[in-house]
This record gives C-alpha cells, sequence and structure tokens, in this order.
C-alpha cells in the first residue's frame, strides 16, 4: 500500500515500510526502511533531522532554508553540488559546463499496478498467481515523484513500486531533458538508500570463474566500500545482488537489507559513511566511463533496483528474494513449469564427437529416465575446438551428416527432447562471418585486438548486427525439434570500439539493450523453448538475464564440494529454481577431486539437475543407480522447484570442523522437505552431528529418514517426529565411523560424504 498525507509517504509491504517527506525546501527527506512500523501522530518530526545550526564548515542548501545542509541530510536522491559531497545518484554536465544540479519537488502520482520499461526488463505484477498456499497475487502499487532542475528543465522521476507479498520495493529513475540544449549525462543511478547510522556490515559476492558468489563480510566505517563489474557483464568478480546487515545478524534474527539489480551489464553497489556516520547505499549502472548525451526531449532509464529488508536474519531475507524471483521476475511458459532432467555433452565428449556417439549417450540417457538431450559446443562450421567458428551458424556435415533435424529426430524417437548450444554474441576471426563483415566485431580498427578465448563480441549497438543474431538463431532454431537452447557468452568487454559510430560512454549500456532486444525478439518468436543462460558458467548470473531465461548455468566448476560452496553463496539471493547444476564424472575435471555419487547428486538436486558425464560409459551398477536418483529427483521436483529454501548451516572453506553444510527445502504445503548434509572433510572423533529442521508445520508428525543410492547400506535414520521438535530439537544423527572399524550403525563419511533426509507428513 502506498500513502501520501501532506506530502509524507508511507510504502507499507506485508511486513515492511519505508518512510519520506518532502521538506519544505523541495529535496526529499528518507525517514525510515524497516520492519513494518505504524506512524503515530509525532512520527515525522521524531525521525527527521531537527537542525538548529550547521557544523563549522558545513554548507546550507541556501538563504531561504540556512538549516538545509544537504551533507547531513537522509535523502531519497541527491545530485552533485549544493554541499552533499557524498557520492550522487545522478550527474549531468549541462550545456553551460557546469555538472550541479538543482532538482526540487514538482509532484507525485500513485497507481494500482505497475508500469514497465521502454528499453529495459523490469519486474512485473502478476495478475493470475495463486501459490499452494493459497495466497491472492500481489497487489503490486507504484509511486512516481517528478522533481524538476530550478536552472535547466531536465526532470528526474523516481518510481518505486510495492510488492506486498514479497515485502520488496523495486526502485528506478528516469531522466528526462526538457530543456532546448542537449545535455551529457555521467551518473544516474537506480535506488539511493540513506540510512541515519552505520553500525552495519557489508555482504558481497566476489570471485572469479570457476569460483563464482563468496560471500564476503565487511564492517563499514568511514569512507566507500564497493561493489562493481567494470567489464560490460554483470560478472563473476561482483555480483550485482548485495546485503547490508546489522553485525549480529544470523540466518535466523537480526535487521537485514537486500539489493539487487534488473541488469546485466556493468554495475555498481556502493556503500559509503559520511563524516556524520551516515550510510548511503547507491546501486545501478556502472557511472565510471559512463556518459550518455541527452538530446532536447529524449529520456534516459536506468535499471530497475530491487530491495528488501526484514528483522528475520539472512534466511527470511533470502526467501523473500527468492518469492519475488520466482513470481515478478521469471516469465513466460517455463515460469512454474517443471524443468526436464537433461544430459549435457559439453564435459561428456568436448568437441570430440560425432552422431554415433551422441546417440549411444542418448540411448542410456533415455534408459535412466533423463528427458533432454543437449548438445553443446561443436556442431556448427569447423568447430573442432576453441578456436573457429563462432558466427557460423550451420551444422557441421562431418560431425552430423543428417544436421540437426535429423540428430533431434533420434532422440525424440528415445522418448527425449532436444536441445542445443549456442553462443551469438560472438565472432571468431577464423569465420566466414568475419571475412564478411569484420567491421561488426568490436575491435579498435589498426591495433592489436585482445582476444579472450580466441573471440572477439559482436556489436550488438547496431541494429543489423541485432538483426542478424536473430535471422540467424530463428534459422537453427526451427532447422529442428528444439525445445531447449543454452545461450552462452565466454568472453568479457576490453577494447571498446564500435564501427558504426557509438560512442564510447553509451557503449556497454547500448551493448545491454541490444542484447536485451535480441532476447526479446527470440523469446517471443520462441515461447515454448526453454533458455538456460550461460557465460563461462556464472559470469553473467543476473535478474536481467532471468527476465528472458528462467535458470542460468551457475558455474564451469561442476565439482560438488566447490559448487557446494558456490550455490550456498547464490542461494543468498537466488532460488534454486534458476540455477542450473550438473552431475559430472569423478575424478572431477576442474579440481581432480574424487566425489561420491550421492554428493554429486545432492548438489544437483538443490538446483535444476543435470547430469555432464558420459553414461555410456557407466557400469551397469552405475546405471541403475543414475536411474533411482532420476526417479527421486522427478518425486520431489516441485519441492526442489519452488519450495521455500533454508540454509541450516554454511560451511567455510578454511575450517575443517565447520566445513560442513546443511541445506533443506520445504515444499509450499509443507507436506514434505528434503534435507541435505554434506561434509567436506572427514574428521574422526567427532561429536555427533544433528539435523534441525526449520520450516516445518509445528503442529504435524513428520517421517524423517535419509535417502541413499548406492551405498549399499540400509537406512540409517528412520524416526517419526512432529514437526517442532524437528525444527526446534533437531535429530542427532547416528554416530559417525571414528576409526575402530566399520561397525554396523555407524555412519560412514569419508572425504566429501553427504547424505538427502526425505521428511514427510505422516499420515
Ligand atoms: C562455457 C560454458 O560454461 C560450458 O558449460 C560450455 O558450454 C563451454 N562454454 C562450451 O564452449
Amino acid at each position: 500500500m502506498i500513502r501520501e498525507q501532506n506530502l509524507f509517504f508511507e510504502i507499507t509491504t506485508n511486513h515492511t515500510s519505508y518512510w519520506f517527506h518532502i521538506l519544505p525546501s523541495g529535496h526529499p527527506e528518507h525517514l525510515y526502511y524497516g520492519p513494518r512500523i505504524e506512524a503515530g501522530a509525532d512520527a515525522e518530526r521524531a525521525l527527521a533531522d531537527r537542525p538548529v545550526y550547521l557544523g563549522g564548515n558545513g554548507i546550507s542548501y541556501s538563504k531561504e532554508y540556512p538549516l538545509v545542509g544537504l551533507e547531513e541530510l537522509c535523502l531519497e536522491f541527491s545530485a552533485l553540488g549544493h554541499g552533499d559531497v557524498r557520492d550522487p545518484f545522478v550527474t549531468v554536465l549541462y550545456p553551460n559546463g557546469s555538472p550541479v544540479s538543482d532538482f526540487l519537488y514538482e509532484g507525485y502520482q500513485i497507481r494500482d499496478g505497475k508500469s514497465g520499461m521502454q528499453t529495459l526488463p523490469s519486474a512485473y505484477a502478476e495478475e493470475d498467481h495463486q501459490d499452494n498456499r493459497g495466497n491472492a497475487p500481489d497487489c503490486v502499487q507504484e509511486l512516481t515523484l517528478t522533481f524538476r532542475d530550478r536552472n535547466y528543465g531536465t526532470v528526474l522521476e523516481l518510481i518505486y513500486a510495492a510488492f506486498p507479498d514479497c515485502d520488496v520495493i523495486t526502485r528506478r529513475s528516469v531522466l528526462r531533458n526538457e530543456g532546448s540544449r542537449a545535455a551529457e549525462v555521467q551518473r544516474l543511478m537506480s535506488l539511493q538508500l540513506d540510512l541515519a547510522d552505520s553500525e552495519y556490515d557489508w555482504h558481497t559476492f566476489t570471485g572469479a570463474w570457476a569460483r563464482e558468489f563468496n560471500h564476503q563480510t565487511d564492517r563499514l566505517h568511514q569512507g566507500r566500500f564497493v561493489s562493481e563489474s567494470r567489464c560490460g557483464l554483470s560478472s563473476s568478480m561482483n555480483n550485482p545482488f548485495v546485503m547490508l546487515t546489522r553485525p549480529n545478524t544470523t540466518e535466523t534474527a537480526g535487521l537485514c537489507y537486500g539489493f539487487n539489480l534488473i541488469y546485466s551489464g556493468s554495475h555498481q553497489e556502493e556503500a559509503e559513511v559520511n563524516a556524520y556516520g551516515k550510510t548511503r547505499i547507491l546501486t545501478g549502472i556502472q557511472p565510471d566511463g559512463f556518459s550518455w548525451k541527452l538530446e532536447p526531449g529524449e529520456e534516459l532509464e536506468a535499471p530497475e533496483a530491487v530491495m528488501t529488508v526484514t528483522d528475520g536474519g539472512f534466511g527470511a531475507l533470502s526467501r523473500s528474494m527468492h518469492r519475488f524471483v520466482r513470481h515478478h521476475i521469471v516469465r513466460g511458459a517455463w515460469k512454474d513449469r517443471e524443468r526436464p532432467v537433461l544430459l549435457n555433452s559439453w564435459e561428456a565428449v568436448y568437441f570430440d564427437f560425432n552422431e554415433e556417439k551422441l546417440l549411444e549417450m542418448a540411448k542410456t540417457a533415455a534408459d535412466t529416465g533423463i528427458e533432454l538431450f543437449v548438445l553443446d559446443d561443436g556442431w556448427f562450421g569447423r568447430r573442432n575446438d576453441a578456436r573457429s567458428s563462432l558466427g557460423d551458424w550451420y551444422v557441421n556435415r562431418e560431425k552430423l551428416p543428417g544436421g540437426l533435424g535429423e540428430l533431434a529426430e533420434k532422440i525424440h524417437s528415445l522418448g527425449m527432447q532436444f536441445g542445443i548450444w549456442v553462443e551469438p554474441e560472438m565472432i571468431c576471426v577464423r569465420s566466414h562471418l568475419y571475412e564478411e563483415h569484420p567491421d561488426w566485431a568490436v575491435a579498435v580498427p589498426g591495433t592489436i585486438h585482445s582476444e579472450g578465448r580466441n573471440q572477439r563480441i559482436l556489436d550488438l549497438t547496431r541494429q543489423d548486427v541485432r538483426d542478424y543474431i536473430v535471422q540467424a538463431m530463428s534459422d537453427v532454431f526451427s532447422s529442428a525439434r528444439i525445445s531447449y537452447v543454452k545461450w552462452d557468452n565466454n568472453r568479457i568487454f576490453t577494447d571498446l570500439f564500435s564501427a558504426a559510430g557509438t560512442r564510447p560512454g553509451e557503449f556497454l549500456h547500448r551493448y545491454c539493450l541490444g542484447y536485451y532486444e535480441v532476447m526479446d525478439r527470440l523469446v517471443h518468436a520462441f515461447p515454448d523453448i526453454l533458455f538456460e543462460g550461460c557465460a563461462s558458467g556464472g559470469n553473467r548470473f543476473d535478474l536481467g538475464v532471468l527476465c528472458y531465461m528462467p535458470q542460468i548455468w551457475a558455474s564451469d566448476d561442476t565439482d560438488a564440494v566447490c559448487r557446494a560452496m558456490i550455490q550456498t553463496g547464490m542461494s543468498y539471493g537466488y532460488p534454486m529454481s534458476v540455477i542450473s547444476a550438473h552431475v559430472s564424472a569423478s575424478p572431477n575435471h576442474q579440481t581432480g577431486r574424487y566425489t561420491p555419487w550421492a554428493t554429486r547428486f545432492g548438489v544437483a538436486c538443490f538446483g535444476m539437475l543435470g547430469y555432464e558425464l558420459n553414461l555410456a560409459s557407466l557400469s551397469e551398477e552405475e546405471k541403475q543407480m543414475v536411474q533411482r536418483q532420476i526417479a527421486f529427483y522427478k518425486e520431489h521436483r516441485k519441492t526442489f522447484l519452488s519450495g521455500d529454501y533454508y540454509r541450516l548451516v554454511s560451511g567455510r572453506e578454511d575450517d575443517f570442523e565447520k566445513g560442513i553444510w546443511q541445506w533443506m527445502c520445504v515444499a509450499e504445503d509443507q507436506s514434505e522437505a528434503i534435507g541435505f548434509f554434506l561434509q567436506r572433510q572427514f574428521v574422526p572423533n567427532m561429536s555427533a552431528a544433528f539435523f534441525r529442521t526449520q520450516g516445518l508445520d509445528e503442529h504435524a508428525l513428520y517421517r524423517f529418514r535419509d535417502f541413499q543410492v548406492g551405498s549399499g547400506l540400509g537406512n540409517e535414520e528412520d524416526f517419526t517426529l512432529s514437526g517442532s521438535l524437528l525444527d526446534h530439537a533437531g535429530v542427532r544423527l547416528t554416530q559417525a565411523y571414528a576409526g575402530e572399524g566399520r561397525k554396523p550403525g555407524t555412519r560412514y563419511f569419508s572425504d566429501a560424504a553427504s547424505r538427502l533426509y526425505v521428511i514427510e507428513k505422516a499420515e
């Protein structure tokens, strides 16, 4: 619900409140964002800044308002100049050479529902959603505030949308040039949140290729703390999802804010503590290097930012974000549809395949219950390694004489669907496409070009290039019965240049807009295809991609122990339903680690399950085990897709005893839950472990059992217990083996061993 009274604004979700008011000077002062509160008669006065003097060297806004010191105030947005020396929300360089703005309040509008955006993907209000608990859809409302620069006629809109059921508020901004001359926008952020103190920890998710989503924590103090990408993609270096918490916040208690951005390009999230101990959060497009020419009458939209807050700790925050992503970001035919269990050819055969080899694998896949066969890289042009052919999207007849169409039909006749890998944004110099259109590649003419994986980026700021990609992909997607597409992207931007003259300061954002235009056209032309995003794994894992593709390949690291860390990091901001995870070979191809089947399967279950190894080379016993794993997954797939996720214990890399992960997901109707326990390294003679659940129906009885496939062991645990006992006391697990021989009744736990627990409501 959004309300205004005498320019005091309240945005309320089921469990949160967001308040601000407009000062007589025309500046919007932020008053509160946190767990839901009710306003008493003096609420506004109690929360507002009430200066009676400004500090010694403080700047006062104007003679008319001498006590408005913008440096001290908590503001809904700030611009360069007039005293606020923190990083600004918006900076415009005006035709007279001045970067100083003076935006003042002009008006507001509240409406039911939510508007879309012109150029960017955005969250949407569901109209017909009804979840299993019978909850009605969110009543989404939107507030637009307008501010006009008193000197130049530029207009800034701040747009807030409230999603009550998910406890999410989104924010975005639009800048319009209503002046008579062009201006240069040097930054336009999406969200600014000024908080009154700085007793906070700043949580970011950092990484690199094959080791994405490390959870980092910094205690704030005076200065700037920045999480950002400058490489043109949202990146595996710093994900746009960040959190701010009180220092004592845990999984189940404590104040916790979460922020994300519906954007796939370079971005920046910043926490700045100023000289007065106020904390400013800013999120949006990376301002460094950004500059956008705004002609009279034009407007620029900043991406939509997402925020939520709870006093229920990290766990509650994650579940709000998960619900929001599932209901208001992911869309299309596959939104709530159960995703097929797939076999991907990449780590099974890499580039080394022909039709016979693929069909041999496909036959075994079909026998084990796999539903979708995905042909990864290597099927087109002369692509026998990573040195050539990106851009030549026609089938390699030496490998596949009957083309994709014939292969797809053979796969379908085995009872599976067929999917394909593409990397359409790229071009290799060794390709026919490059021979025909060298100027379509992003490269500085006459200089050496620094390549990544032997490839260059196609200039998606150009309409002719976008049209080519849409046409080439439409031809591929309609050349065979294709139900799934893995859309990869394997290099970052460094040497920027557009032969079409796109301005350097606009290039990265225009590229991102071009990528969205291409995706938009293709998902509408092929509404039944399940698209999976990928960028060398998680190098473009963000809410922008998820507006087009319901799931993303999480990491090129398929080692189950590494994946436990990566997927735990992801789970803070993203639901299991968007995390694509595969069972791969042991020893693992990235780490050389030997990992039990049960662990590879257990970790991949807490995502959208696939296999990525040569199934045809397995023993009969192993094939039967895979078959039983897949049957188990299918039985509980809905719980993994739409259940509530809990991090019960989060292991840490550097601590042997704490190298334990316990996860759990609970079906929406609480009829069942699946638990998972993984121990990175076996430590002898540890005290008995507990499995303590969360989120069960406390008044119901549950049967708690372990699920083991291929261990040759019987059930270790079998209890009928109340939900309240499981949630509050937990189950003491069978004693672990400790070096006096493996006795019946001990829990055998080698390095990287794990268990899945099935917790089902008992009649
Ligand atoms: C990078 C992806 O992340 C891998 O899964 C695989 O598709 C390769 N590219 C193929 O080149």
